[in-house]
């Protein structure tokens, strides 16, 4: 049987992964400056995360969410503890799009409105609401297609204002990514958040932080949205989370009330899955990761700003993106097939890191010199 082929496939099968660095069949070292698509974040195969899972499993992996699970409970434990969202309280499901799913659809239950406001070059996922949210036509089935949601330029305060003069008593949520990943690495400015929240309290709208690629201590805080300093009333998190175990969540504020059978799922806050989370959340906590990923990528990008030729370095902690040239449209190729590196990319022209927020500043000057290599050559 033939695979769906639905993904570009780079011509490499990797075998082994251990902290910053994955090895393929033939037995290469690569260093991971993508993370896996943002998904490393202890770096991989960490040994307390593989033996939490195998001391896990040896017990049990599975059972239905329809009996007490004590390790949920740890897991919220823990994520107040490390993202200090004291009183949320917490669904598990397993991905990214499903946490967006599950937000977008509980902030429609509790004010019972239709309307969501989304962002240009968002990306939110790929079910039906989290697609029709995403500002992407060519990935949004015509089933998928909604007339509820009304799309503003990103960043744009003043569009915002007039969106919510013109449609405020309709709004269920505002959904925004804290930094655009898909999209291409763009910030969200402090007081864009902020108008987010003032206009989501006056009009009684809920206010969506999509953390599933900028969270989880990625930005250098534990959401990207806390360098605004307020508060979302829904924060959707995956990717880092279960540091490759697929697991997903979203933490809800205390004005969101649960009833019973509202949402649901079959494996979502399995106990394989939890402990997963906990031994990410165990790592975050003791090795000091979210202030590390602040500090690294502070060093990170301050080098890639002296290298002559890279355009436009922006993003925060160790979500990093850059522009290149035309004359250097083959940078990812090369870092890849010749000096074993994996990047990311955003289209058109720009290049994604999202390493691992454990990768130590000997791996971050590795990277830096292999890009001047490629790049000063050049006239
Ligand atoms: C910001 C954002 N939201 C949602 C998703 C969807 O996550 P998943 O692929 O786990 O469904 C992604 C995936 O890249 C993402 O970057």
């Amino acid at each position: 049987m033939n695979l769906f082929d639905v993904y570009p496939l780079n011509d490499i099968t990797i075998t082994k992964g251990l902290g910053s660095y994955v090895w393929d069949d033939k037995g290469n070292q690569y260093l991971d400056m993508y993370g896996g698509h943002a998904v490393i974040s202890i770096g991989h195969n960490h040994p307390h995360w593989v033996e939490k899972i195998r001391e896990q499993l040896s017990k049990i992996s599975f059972y239905s969410n329809s009996v007490k699970m004590p390790l949920q409970h740890e897991l919220a434990e823990k994520l107040v503890a490390v993202s200090g969202k004291k009183d949320y309280q917490l669904f598990l499901c397993n991905s990214g799009a499903e946490a967006n799913e599950n937000a977008l659809k509980l902030a429609s239950f509790h004010n019972s409105r239709k309307k969501v406001v989304a962002f240009s070059k968002s990306f939110h996922g790929r079910t039906s609401l989290a697609v029709a949210a995403t500002d992407n036509r060519s990935i949004v089935a015509p089933v998928n297609e909604s007339t509820n949601i009304i799309f503003l330029p990103f960043n744009d305060e003043q569009a915002l204002e007039e969106a919510f003069k013109n449609y405020g008593g309709e709004i269920s949520s505002v959904i925004v990514e804290g930094i655009q990943g898909v999209g291409g690495i763009r910030v969200a400015e402090v007081s864009f958040l902020q108008k987010i929240r003032s206009l989501c309290d006056e009009y009684d709208s809920v206010f969506i932080a999509d953390s599933v690629q900028c969270g989880y201590g990625r930005s250098g805080k534990f959401f990207s949205h806390d360098y605004a300093e307020v508060n979302a009333d829904i924060y959707s998190m995956a990717k880092g989370m279960g540091n490759g175990f697929p697991v997903g969540g979203i933490l809800i504020s205390p004005k969101i009330k649960a009833r019973h059978g509202m949402l649901g799922t079959t494996f979502g806050g399995n106990h394989l899955a939890c402990a997963a989370a906990i031994a990410v959340l165990d790592v975050i906590e003791k090795d000091n990761l979210v202030e590390q990923a602040r500090q690294r990528g502070t060093y990170l990008m301050n080098r890639l700003k002296s290298v002559n030729g890279l355009e436009n370095v922006r993003g925060k902690g160790l979500m990093i993106g850059f522009d290149v040239s035309e004359q250097l449209k083959d940078l990812r190729k090369n870092l890849l097939y010749k000096h074993f590196i994996f990047t990311g990319e955003a289209k058109p022209n720009v290049v994604r890191l999202l390493p691992s927020l454990a990768i130590t500043r000997k791996q971050v000057d590795e990277f830096i010199e292999v890009v001047q290599e490629e790049i000063e050559p050049l006239p």
